[in-house]
Order: C-alpha cells, then structure tokens, then sequence
C-alpha cells in the first residue's frame, strides 16, 4: 500500500497501529531497496513473505497483470490454469526478446527486472565463491550439455576456419555431444595416469595444437568437477597454453562453484591465462531443480555476444528458482552449505577409508579431487567378475543413489566415437571401483546410510561369491549413473 491508503486506512484502524504496520513494511521494503541499490545476494536470508512481496511487487508491472489491459498479439502472457499461473508467481513473460536473451521486454518490466537482478545476485556468488575477477553472467534455461553448445556455436562466429575442440577426456555424454551438437569435431585427449589420478595430458595438448594448427582449433574444452579418480584439468597451464596459442578456453565447471578449488582454479587460470567462458549448472550448485546453468567469463564483450546467440525468449523458471534460493539463503545461508559440505567431504573420506580396508580394498589417492571419490573393487572382483555388476543392482535396489559402479573394459560408442574403459575416464584403468561424491546439501545421515548400505551389499556379495554362487539376488540392473552399463 502506498501512503495515501495507509492514510485512509487510519479512518478503520486506529492510527497507531496503522503507524506500526507502516514500519513493519518499511522493514520489507529496505531489504528490496538495498537489493536493487546494491545488485548483491543479501548476507542474510529473507523471509518468505518478503520475497513473496517482492516477486508480486514484479509481477504487476507485467502486461498480463495490468488491470485494464486488453491483448490483441500472438503472445499475451495469458495462462489457462491458476495453479501455472501460481507456479510462476503470475510472471509469464519469460526472459530477453528474440534475439537476446539478456534483452528488456517493453511488455514485462518486471520480468526484465528480475532477469536483470538474479544475474547480478548470481554474479555475486560467483565472486565470493572464489572466482573474484569474473565480470559479467547469465543465467540461460539449458542445462550444462546445451549451454556448452552455445557457447562453442557463438565461437564459430569468431573462428570461421574451426573444425576441432581439444578435448581432455572426461567420460560423461552430456560434455562429449555438446561438442557433436555444435558441430565441431571434438579431439579427445586421453588423460595421464599420476600415481592413483588421471590427470591433464599438457604435453598432448601442446602436440595436438601444433600438429592440428592452431587456427583449425576452436577452442580447449576443459572440466573442472568430474568423478574421481579423474581429477579437476590442469587449469592454469591450460589457460597460459590458450593464450600462448590464442586459442579460446571454456571451461566445463559443472558442478565447481560448490568447491573452493574448483573455483580456484578458475580464478588462477583467468590470472595467468586465458578462460573466455566458464559454465556450471544451477541444480547441481544451488540445490533448485534440473533447466539452468550459469555462463560466465573476464570479458563483457563475449559474454554479451553468448547472449546474444541465444535465439529468442526463454524460460524464466530458472532464473526465479535461483533468486528465491539465494534470497532465502542469503550469502550467509549459502557459505554455510559450502563449509558443511567440505566437512562432510572430510567425513565421507574417513568412513569409506575404514569401509575400504575392512573389505580388503583401498580408497583411491585422489586429493586433487575435492567432490568425488574412489574405493577399488579390486577384491571384490578377484573372487567373481559378475559381482562388481551386482553391487551396482545391490545399492539401487536399496536406495543409494549417486553411487556409480564402474566395472574395467566396458565399451561404448557415443556419437560415432568409441570410448575403451568407458565411464572410467580412460583407457585402461587399472582397476574398478565404486564412486561417491560429497556434494551440496549432503547430510551426515546420507554419508552413514550410505556406508552401512554399502558394508551390507559387499558382505552378502562375499558371502555368496564364497559359496560360489555368484549370485546374489535377482534385482532390477541400476540405472545407468549406478552401473556401467
Ligand atoms: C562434469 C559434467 N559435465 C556436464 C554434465 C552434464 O550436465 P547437464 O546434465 O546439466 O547438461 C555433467 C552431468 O552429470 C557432469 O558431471
């Protein structure tokens, strides 16, 4: 209510109260006031109801909401059922206009508003997560496989003469098809072998930019998170290799803002090197559902120009998820997740190392892994071949999800090209394993369910592969993040 209401309303309610409830709206509104003076995330989280102030204080200055609108366009804003209407807090509109997705639509300011503003909020988190040079981001609605996709197709423009992306493998569809999809043949660059990591073949890329020529380079494709024993790639020989080179460097970071180091080496490699866009997905960093990534890069220009290829409007439904977390949260809320999840790394590599050796297996040296990890099923092979497929049934059946079981030798052919010891991140790893990761919202229960699930699994599989029976249980195989294939 403006003032004059709240004038009018003292004539009702007596004039003092009217005062108090005049003062508990300020309060309300000088949160949004420093928002949009500030374009930060606040330090500490908001209540639902000033967020729901908010978001409605946005969704009247839409077209669609205005009173005495009347809509003769092909594109009205109109929604059919209450609870859509609802579920998007009544902005309809979506982001950008065609032919830019950052672009300010003239029949939804508020739309644009909030466009403009989870950019900037985001943009923040970025910062303080690590990466304190970035200078401008979007959030696009495609997860991390299409945004890559984006980001390679507005390359194109800039590298005419391009055919190949130099890629260090790392052996997940999603990141091998962006490349397909864009059209650009990607050159797989088999990692090292360094004690228990896999790790960055520099000397290969150097060789391959040299035999190729750099100009029929697009760009190096590199990741940060990934599952271990891969590790994050060497990020700022990389960086200092693309600028030598002056090729362009996009960073796959799918799910390294939740990781210190990740962000770290982001932040070096921007440093020392060149990075032109860095991507990370906005469920797997920021607890909201699957549809959103973030692109973001040191230079405005390109980030501009990524924007600007994306081919008209698009969903807001990421962008406000990710507003309304990190509103929630605040700063505050979120570096608490951050600092719980590290710990609950620490916890998970102290129980999965006693889990390891009370069964005759090992947990992979992987520190420069700061998410994911390890364990060998060395000796669970040893006694039956068929038993690595079988825990990987065994946990699903029994809940544990995430848990991915990769057995040696598995092949598999994506978009054309065949990948040997696939899942594995390699050729010939020497040994199979199980994965698990400490990501973002993880709890204490998680870890210790899961480590007595998993003692359960191996015990029974033991126990029947002495009686060589092999067998276990008929189950349901796991879907294709648990065993391979
Ligand atoms: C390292 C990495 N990159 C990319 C992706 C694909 O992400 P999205 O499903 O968001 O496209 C994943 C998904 O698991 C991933 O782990």
């Amino acid at each position: 209510m403006n003032e004059e209401n709240f004038r009018l309303s003292e004539k009702l309610v007596s004039a003092s109260y009217v005062r108090q409830g005049v003062q508990a709206r300020r309060g309300h509104e000088q949160l949004i006031r420093t928002l949009l003076e500030q374009g930060k995330c606040p330090e500490e989280g908001w209540s639902e109801s000033t967020i729901e102030l908010f978001l409605n204080e946005l969704a009247v200055m839409d077209s669609n909401n205005f009173l005495g609108n009347c809509g003769v366009g092909e594109r009205e804003g109109r929604v059919a059922s209450d609870l859509v209407a609802r579920r998007h807090y009544r902005l309809i509109h979506g982001i950008g206009r065609s032919g830019d997705i950052a672009a300010v639509q003239p029949k939804a300011a508020g739309s644009s508003l909030l466009n403009k503003i989870t950019n900037s909020v985001v943009l923040d988190v970025l910062r303080f997560s690590g990466v304190r040079s970035v200078s401008s981001c979007f959030v696009v609605p495609m997860a991390t496989g299409m945004s890559l996709t984006l980001c390679f197709l507005t390359l194109r423009h800039r590298r005419p003469l391009a055919r190949y992306i130099l890629w260090p493998r790392i052996d997940q569809k999603s990141c091998f098809k962006s490349m397909i999809t864009a059209g650009f043949e990607p050159v797989v660059i088999e990692n090292v072998l360094e004690g228990d990591e896999l790790r960055t073949d520099l000397e290969a890329v150097e060789k391959k930019i040299e035999e190729l020529g750099a100009e029929n380079i697009l760009c190096v494709h590199s990741t940060t998170s990934c599952f271990a024993p891969r590790v994050p790639d060497r990020l700022e020989e990389l960086s200092v290799m693309c600028a030598k080179y002056n090729i362009p460097h996009i960073v796959n970071n799918a799910y390294g803002v939740q990781s210190s180091k990740c962000m770290h080496l982001i932040q070096q490699g921007a440093r020392v090197g060149r990075i032109d866009a860095f991507i990370q997905s906005l469920d797997k960093n920021f607890m909201v559902p699957v549809g959103g990534a973030i692109i973001a890069g040191f230079d405005e220009d390109f980030i501009q120009e990524i924007s600007k290829m994306y081919p008209g409007r698009a969903s807001a439904s990421p962008s406000l998820d990710v507003l309304i977390t990190l509103l929630s949260l605040g700063a505050s809320g979120y570096k608490k997740l951050l600092s719980e999840r590290k710990e609950l790394y620490t916890h998970l590599v102290q129980e999965l190392k006693i889990l390891a050796d009370s069964h005759g297996e090992r947990l992979l040296h992987t520190p420069h892994n700061p998410i994911s990890l390890a364990m060998s099923l060395d000796a669970l092979q040893a006694n039956c071949d068929k038993a690595i497929t079988q825990l990987g049934s065994m946990l699903f059946t029994r809940q544990v999800s995430g848990a991915r079981v990769v057995p040696l030798g598995t092949e598999q052919t994506v978009s054309g090209h065949t990948f040997r010891g696939f899942m594995s991140h390699s050729d010939a790893y020497p040994y199979p394993y199980l994965n698990a990761a400490s990501a973002i919202g993880i709890t204490r229960k998680d870890v210790e369910l899961s480590i007595k699930r998993l003692d359960k699994c191996l015990k029974a599989l033991k126990k029947d592969t002495k009686g060589e029976k092999c067998e276990s249980e008929s189950s349901p195989s796991g879907p294709d993040d648990q065993t391979v294939p």
